[in-house]
């Protein structure tokens, strides 16, 4: 949401979007994801730039040789999620908030959409250990975007919200507190039954 408030095109174009799929007389729901591909492409910028988990372990059962290193059997290694994601040699403009690049429209091809799936996005970690929650938690996060979109607008103090993350801690999280007002669009009629928190 702070990456949405923070680039206001993305709001519009997201309302626009629901608006022409799900209309403005009920609320997202799970069914309507598929159809909602810049919701999704949203979603999927938001893990990119800010994964929840960005360090994933990994301990070798045998001695083996990666990218020309000998790791020798029993060693712990840190795959980092986070800078493989920002890596500027796989993403254009890789700190730039860009749903855009998740749109089939600006991928050169499905081979490259695939390549990069496997190797350069893995908010989920990947493998066998990877995330067995991962497509639960498209739908959960998809709706719940879909429904604060649709039904509030969202108001800050200042120009932009500050994105610098904690240090320390295991999971990423946002340094500041995200501070915000919500108010209740009027197209919507069951935005003033939502009971949310302003803050
Ligand atoms: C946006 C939400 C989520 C993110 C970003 C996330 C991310 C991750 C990551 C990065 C891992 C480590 C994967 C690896 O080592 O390769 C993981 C593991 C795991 N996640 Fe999630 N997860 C999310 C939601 C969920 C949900 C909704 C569930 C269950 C309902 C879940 C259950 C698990 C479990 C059980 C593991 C351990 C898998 C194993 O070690 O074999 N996660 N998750």
């Amino acid at each position: 949401m702070a990456e949405i408030m923070n680039n206001s095109y993305i709001l519009e174009r997201l309302r626009e979007e629901i608006e022409s799929v799900v209309g403005n007389t009920r609320l997202v729901q799970e069914t309507d994801l598929p159809n909602l591909l810049y919701l999704q492409a949203t979603i999927k910028e938001g893990l990119r730039l800010h994964p929840l988990v960005p360090l994933v372990l990994r301990t070798v059962q045998e001695g083996c040789t990666i990218g020309g290193f000998y790791v020798p059997k029993k060693t712990t290694l840190v795959v980092n999620g986070y800078a493989i994601m920002r890596d500027p040699d796989n993403w254009e403009d890789p700190l730039e908030f860009k749903p855009e690049r998740f749109l089939d429209s600006s991928r050169s091809s499905q081979k490259d959409a695939i390549k990069e799936e496997v190797l350069n996005y893995i908010p989920f970690g990947s493998g066998r250990r990877g995330c067995p929650g991962a497509n639960l938690a498209y739908v959960s996060v998809g709706t719940s975007i879909g429904v604060m979109v649709q039904c509030f607008d969202w108001k800050i103090k200042g120009d932009k919200i500050n994105m610098n993350e904690a240090p320390g801690k295991i999971s990423l999280t946002m340094a500041h507190p995200l501070k915000c007002t919500l108010v209740p669009r009027t197209l919507i009629p069951l935005a003033s039954s939502l009971h949310m928190s302003n803050s």
